[in-house]
């Protein structure tokens, strides 16, 4: 079957990639948090040690991140689906009411990172294209923190529209 090369024949064809489901956080020069669920993020170079992630241009977490060069991935683990449809929007809550959802720390920073996230990666940006709606953003990675390394949690994958818990064959 062919699909149409337009935004839904894209948007249908992308679905079919499973996307590890992470929470891109940043703060705002005011301090204030933000943060969006985001499988659009992927490994770079080993070194330097870096990752880029596409953030909407439209969104508060892609302006902080703009305006303060600084941002963390954290990986969601596999019972984190309530944390991704708070930080996808579900729900209304935005900005700062989003972070009522998750147990969040600080970074050596002071950004936003979940407790209980399969690995969580602070990052300072090192370079920056916009592309379309987006806006991609490398990030040299500055701290690794790594959750439980007995019996780490399985990552939340996200494809076809769905959240599946990552699970050995
Ligand atoms: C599974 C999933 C993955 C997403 N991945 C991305 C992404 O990689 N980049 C992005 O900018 N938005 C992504 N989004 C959409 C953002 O999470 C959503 O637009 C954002 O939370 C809106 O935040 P705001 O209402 O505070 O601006 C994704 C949403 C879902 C449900």
């Amino acid at each position: 079957m062919t699909m149409p090369v337009d935004p839904a024949g894209f948007r249908q064809a992308m679905a079919r990639f499973p996307g590890a489901v992470t929470i891109v956080t940043s703060l705002t020069p005011e301090g204030e948090r933000r943060g969006i669920t985001a499988t659009a993020v992927a490994s770079v170079t080993a070194d330097p040690p870096s990752l880029l992630v596409c953030l909407n241009r439209k969104t508060g977490t892609c302006a902080a991140v703009a305006q303060t060069g600084r941002f963390v991935v954290n990986l969601l683990p596999g019972d984190g689906g309530d944390i991704a449809l708070c930080f996808a929007g579900v729900g209304g809550a935005s900005g700062e009411a989003k972070f009522k959802v998750g147990d969040w720390r600080e970074d050596e920073h002071g950004l936003p990172v979940l407790q209980g996230a399969v690995v969580s990666l602070s990052c300072t940006v090192s370079e920056s294209l916009i592309a379309g709606t987006h806006q991609v953003v490398i990030g040299q990675i500055t701290h690794i923190r790594v959750g439980a390394e007995v019996e780490a949690p399985a990552p939340l994958v996200y494809e076809q529209s769905r959240f599946h818990r990552l699970a050995p064959i």
